[in-house]
């Protein structure tokens, strides 16, 4: 469920006209709902409720906006980080750092040293050499890092190619096998309090029967480091959990997802984790455009709106789905493709599609652009960074400005050879 519907013929987010934030931010813009992030952050919650004592921390990769982690952190959700830049964000939102967890598979020295000073919550790491040598940078400050050994359960999500992360071939993770050895050499070094495992097998899963598969090799493991003598307190079980793209789609609910964790992981006796993105974020954002020109083509018309793959890569990059509404739908439908002006015929949005009928100058949606959006954007074409949007109730505020190509040309130089 959404806060996104039509009020009298026209679409709002809460209660905010989506025209009265174009009129007034232009577009392309992200428009985020404060109710939605809410709701979706509570469901979450409760759904795991079955799964006892749990931590939560919101990947912040799906949607890092600082005003979006913030109303995160009033739920009480920590945050799973991924970079420096991330880790800066979280605490700039007011996160705790002990509630954050730092995953990734290329944590430099330096990362892991800001990460030891500002005392994160939890390093998953995803390789022996990286726990040698954070154990070396919290020993020589007097410190012990609390921290999980990430494991590849070799489980195929059954998801796009580019997001499944849990197959052996994946660069996430040591391998399962591998794992008790690793985990035996790495809990003898001083420096580091290693307190269980993490997995994460993919993002946008539909079914939970890999989840579930992962899970149960996750729980031999455990049993097996128990049986060695390795007290294992916290099992991190990741994110991955998908959304409904397409009106109509059904997928498992935080519910049926907390029923089964609850069901697999009866008797493991830690305290579980989890990484949940896209099931926060998803479907709390849109990216609102206009309609530039309506171009006939050969087949079908092509809409041409004024957002583009640089703002929205997912279609470009995952053949992604997302639904397109106009704002103001007359009740007449067309079937039409819709692209944007970048030249690259990858920045089309979709093929052949009934849409609600536009026409230049129309202002229209892209929905459940709340995850995996404006922080994929770029500014390929010299275009400007998209801004965002997020409302709450009848106000609303820019949360991130539109940055201008002249911002950006300005950061850039003419070396002094290159001058005369
Ligand atoms: N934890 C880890 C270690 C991850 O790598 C990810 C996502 C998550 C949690 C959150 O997964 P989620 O609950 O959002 O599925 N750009 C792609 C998605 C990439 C996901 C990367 N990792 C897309 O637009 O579909």
């Amino acid at each position: 469920m959404d806060h996104f519907s039509l009020v009298d013929g026209a679409l709002h987010c809460e209660g905010v006209p989506l025209a009265a934030i174009a009129e007034a931010v232009g577009t392309p813009v992200y428009v985020y709902s404060t109710a939605t992030f809410e709701r979706h952050a509570r469901v979450f919650r409760e759904g795991l409720a079955p799964a006892g004592d749990v931590h939560l921390a919101y990947a912040i990769k799906a949607n890092p906006n600082l005003a979006v982690l913030r109303v995160l952190a009033r739920e009480g959700y920590g945050a799973d980080v991924v970079s420096g830049g991330e880790l800066a964000r979280a605490l700039a939102a007011g996160i705790p750092a002990k509630d954050v967890v730092f995953s990734g598979v290329g944590k430099t020295v330096g990362e892991l040293s800001t990460a030891l000073d500002v005392g994160l919550g939890q390093f998953n790491l995803e390789l022996e050499e990286e726990g040698v040598v954070l154990a070396g940078l919290a020993a020589a400050r007097g410190m012990r890092a609390d921290a999980t050994l990430r494991v590849n359960p070799d489980v195929d999500a059954g998801t796009h190619a580019k997001i499944s992360t849990g197959k052996r071939e994946n660069k996430f993770g040591v391998p399962i096998d591998q794992a008790p050895a690793i985990f035996a050499r790495l809990a003898g070094l001083p420096g580091l309090a290693l307190r269980g495992v993490a997995i994460h097998i993919g993002s946008q899963l539909s079914e939970l029967a890999p989840l579930e598969a992962a899970y149960a090799r996750i729980g031999a493991l455990v049993a097996e480091l128990r049986a060695a003598g390795h007290p294992i307190e916290r099992v991190d079980l990741g994110g991955g959990l998908g959304v409904p793209y397409r009106a109509g789609e059904v997928f498992p609910s935080p519910a049926e997802y907390g029923a089964m964790v609850a069901r697999v992981t009866k008797g493991w006796g830690v305290r579980l984790m989890f990484e949940p993105g896209r099931v926060i974020a998803g479907n709390a954002g849109v990216l609102l455009t206009k309609v530039i020109w309506v171009k006939p083509g050969a087949i079908n018309p092509y809409v041409i709106v004024d957002a583009a793959m640089n703002d929205l890569a997912r279609p470009a990059m995952y053949d992604a789905w997302h639904d397109f509404e106009a704002v103001s739908p007359s009740g007449a439908r067309m079937t039409a493709n819709i692209a944007g002006p970048v030249c690259e015929s990858g920045d089309t949005f979709a093929m052949a599609r009934d849409i609600d009928t536009v026409k230049s100058g129309d202002l229209a949606i892209f929905r459940t652009a709340g995850a995996y959006g404006a922080t994929m954007a770029s500014t390929y074409n010299s275009r400007a960074l998209v801004p965002e949007v997020l409302v709450d109730g009848d106000r609303f505020a820019v949360v991130a400005d539109r940055i201008l190509p002249e911002t950006i040309l300005a950061a850039e130089r003419i070396p002094d050879w290159l001058k005369a």
